[in-house]
């Protein structure tokens, strides 16, 4: 069998990353992980370094905004996955892990900070749109070095959605009422962040995931928010009240709002009114979708995971 490709995750200690670099190590990948000095020290994340040095993964002390240690990092592996985040300028400036990928000159596959929906494909607007426009951007600068690239388009994070049925500032899902943007008719996907995990490692060393675009939409997690509603009244026995926010008012709601309120209720909009998770057509020629890929894959339904909550 050939050998593991050898992975590095820059942003390993960030919410997605910490599940990329379980599934990495889990499935046999040599996996190393950039991580800054300063998060080191951090009392905050030292069970996650623990428990990364606990699997054998090696810690690479870096920064992305330090060149050499870039460089010195990407030498040791064959593959650089990303999963830096949307805070400051982290998105566009992937643009400096592009040029030393090119510099070094060994990675056979990047995989940029994505692990949302299609940066190419998806209306979505202010001020979702501008980060949007940094993953595209980062994308082109990605082919234009002719680096070879997975786009992985994971939709929906389970944890962000479904311990409150997508409901702002609630600490569980709703008992009473509940309150769906738009008319509730919109198609979303939610998958468990171990399958996305999962998904992702699975296509690093998958000749049909080269130069593509992988979406994660696994037919147990493809739901419209009025049957997700349904699921959980089932599961509860109970009926709720429901209010539906017209989109004038979801669109008011994200100009009058703070940010990063505003980041939020936008992308909240694209997902559950404009439907970004569902309305693009995959195409052979640019996309795959992973559980047709990888059937043998045993993914936690939405069903079974809002189970956790009765
Ligand atoms: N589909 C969804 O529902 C959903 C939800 C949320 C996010 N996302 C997407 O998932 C991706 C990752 O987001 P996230 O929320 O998981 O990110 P996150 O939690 O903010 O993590 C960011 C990671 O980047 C690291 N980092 C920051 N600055 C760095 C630097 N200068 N050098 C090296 N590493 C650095 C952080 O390290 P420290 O630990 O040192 O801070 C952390 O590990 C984004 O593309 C985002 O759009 C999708």
């Amino acid at each position: 069998m050939a050998e593991k490709s050898k992975i590095l995750i820059i942003g390993g200690t960030g919410y997605i990353g910490k599940f990329i670099v379980e599934a990495s190590a889990n499935a046999g990948h040599p996996t190393f992980v950039l991580v800054r000095e300063s998060t080191l020290s951090d009392p905050s994340k030292s069970s996650l370094i623990d428990s990364f040095n606990n699997s054998g993964v090696t810690i690479i002390p870096g920064d992305m905004y330090d060149h050499e240690s870039l460089i010195k990092a990407i030498k040791l592996v064959d593959v650089v996955i990303s999963t830096v985040g949307l805070g400051q300028t982290q998105l566009a400036d992937q643009v400096k892990i592009v040029a030393a990928i090119k510099e070094a000159g060994n990675i056979k596959r990047f995989y940029p900070s994505e692990f949302g929906f299609d940066a190419d494909r998806s209306h979505i607007v202010e001020p979702g749109k501008t980060a949007l426009a940094a993953k595209a951007q980062v994308r082109r600068a990605i082919e234009a070095e002719k680096i070879p690239y997975t786009y992985v388009n994971s939709n929906g994070f389970a944890g962000y959605f479904l311990p409150t049925l997508a409901q702002p500032g609630a600490t569980a899902p709703p008992r009473d009422k509940v309150v769906s943007l738009g008319d509730g008719n919109t198609k979303v996907v939610i998958n468990d962040e171990h399958d996305i995990a999962t998904y992702t490692i699975k296509t690093v060393d998958d000749p049909r995931t080269v130069n593509k675009s992988v979406y994660l939409k696994p037919p147990g997690n493809i739901y419209s928010f009025n049957e997700l509603v349904s699921l959980w009244e089932k599961k509860i026995g109970k009926t709720l009240e429901k209010v539906y926010l017209s989109e004038d008012q979801v669109l008011k709601n994200i100009e009058e709002s703070p940010f990063p309120h505003n980041l939020v209720m936008s992308i909240m909009h694209a997902i559950f009114v404009t439907g970004v998770h569902t309305n693009i057509e995959i195409e052979p020629s640019f996309g795959e979708e992973a559980s047709e890929l990888y059937p043998d894959v045993k993914y936690t339904t939405v069903d079974e995971y809002l189970s956790r909550f009765v």
